[in-house]
């Protein structure tokens, strides 16, 4: 019987060229912006114990109670893959005592996360996300200066239609008095709302805010602001970040409906939002806020931090097709050989070209010469080197323009002054 054909798992993809050369590009832009403001690369493990996202996430979130890839290991200790890297970066400032080493940690991190998620356009079971977490910064200039560093990024990158949305969720000492604002103007409709939110209700009416069910959606839609709860000097802060984002250039609106989707956040979040057509419902790039207990929450001193993450597929969906198409480089040149003694000397011209920095192609199936020069097309080369007998007795090569279709023989010592 024929085996089934083995397949990925859903929601999990391969990335194979030339889509890879389009990550590979953004992910060094995202390197080389970061590098400009201070952030240096973390790599966590994929693994974690799982009471770390439980506590740092939060258990009734959606990602904790529904989303995690959580097992047991041989020894039948519980491990999840990470669902994002908040938790796990906070885990390692904690675990080597970055506090007593340094007054600012500035991280940034590249990598597939998991989560169980219903599969769209833009949301997937594996994905990646580039992220940064700046530890140490309770002065709103740096949730400023975060957004203002992705913003520049993406608009360097030409992507256009995007909305900055901002909101703060207030502090460890604003929450008890919204939370029971919040209280009050749910409970009238509780047999209305989702099982979910009935029970939030109790353990975390913000959680409400955010749920995706259609009918609890619109029930919220009047419920009252946390902005009308902030303390003075939550309010001070939120201000704080809105004139630093006027300085910097960044264009935003606030809106005080917006919660994410994970319990850590005090203060300061923040989306980006395409507003395009490529994204469909799957449409937050960008998505991030400051989280000032958290490092606490999890065991360290306390720590003022923020941070945000973007997900590369997104961000690859919405880029210009200019961009992929100029990421793709051709070959500077692609050798083309007759006979078996052309073919050893083009071997040996390749690697000695490939030193110089150029890159090279060859044929090594022995085709014929039409069908390497139709490979040369395909692949948009800008010169072929022709090489046979003639010009092999002659210590010479052939180079043809690929643009011009001009030739001309030259011996190997020009080759290179020629291709560059
Ligand atoms: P998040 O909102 O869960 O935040 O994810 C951030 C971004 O990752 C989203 O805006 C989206 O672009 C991308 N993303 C999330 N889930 C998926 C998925 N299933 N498929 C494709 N892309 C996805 C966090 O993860 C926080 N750790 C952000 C943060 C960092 N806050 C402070 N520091």
């Amino acid at each position: 019987m024929a085996e089934k054909q083995l397949r990925s798992v859903r929601g999990m993809n391969d990335l194979l060229p030339p889509d890879s050369e389009t990550w590979v590009f953004f992910e060094s832009k995202c390197r080389e912006q970061f590098s400009a403001y201070g952030y240096g690369e973390i790599r966590t493990p994929i693994l974690e114990t799982t009471s770390l996202f439980a506590r740092g996430i939060g258990d009734d979130t959606d990602i904790v109670s529904k989303e995690m890839y959580t097992f047991p290991d041989r020894k039948g200790r519980s491990l999840t893959m990470r669902p994002e890297m908040t938790a796990s970066c906070v885990r390692s400032y904690i675990q080597h005592a970055l506090h007593k080493k340094q007054p600012v940690t500035r991280w940034y991190y590249i990598g597939p996360m998991f989560r169980y998620e219903r599969m769209q356009t833009g949301r997937y079971r594996q994905f990646y996300q580039v992220g940064v977490e700046a530890f140490g910064v309770a002065e709103p200039s740096i949730d400023a200066e975060q957004i203002a560093m992705i913003y520049e990024l993406y608009n360097e990158l030409g992507i256009e239609e995007m909305d900055v949305v901002i909101n703060s969720v207030g502090g460890p000492d604003d929450r008890p008095a919204y939370r029971d604002a919040l209280r009050a103007f749910l409970e009238p409709m509780r047999a209305e709302l989702c099982g979910d939110c009935q029970r939030r209700i109790d353990t975390n009416p913000l959680r409400v805010l955010d749920c995706k069910v259609p009918t609890c959606k619109a029930k919220v839609a009047d419920a009252p602001s946390i902005l009308e709860h902030l303390s003075e000097a939550s309010m001070n802060h939120f201000e704080g970040v809105q004139s630093f984002l006027r300085e910097l250039g960044v264009p935003f609106r606030v809106d005080a409906k917006l919660v994410r989707g994970l319990d850590y956040y005090t203060g300061t979040v923040f989306e980006i939002i395409a507003t395009g057509d490529k994204l469909g419902t799957q449409s937050t790039l960008v998505a991030g806020g400051r989280y000032d207990t958290l490092v606490e929450t999890l065991g360290g001193q306390p720590t003022p931090a923020t941070g945000f993450a973007l997900g590369i597929e997104r961000a690859v969906m919405t880029l210009p097709e200019s961009i992929a198409a100029g990421v793709h480089r051709p070959p500077d040149a692609f050798i083309a050989t007759r006979g078996e003694a052309a073919k050893t000397y083009a071997v040996g011209l390749a690697q000695r070209l490939r030193r110089k920095g150029l890159y090279i192609e060859l044929d090594h199936r022995n085709a014929g010469m039409k069908s390497q020069f139709k490979r040369a097309d395909k692949l948009a080369a800008r010169y072929v080197i022709v090489i046979g007998d003639d010009e092999l007795a002659a210590n010479e090569v052939n180079l043809r323009n690929m643009d011009t279709r001009e030739e001309t023989r030259l011996a190997e010592a020009g080759l290179v002054e020629a291709l560059a």
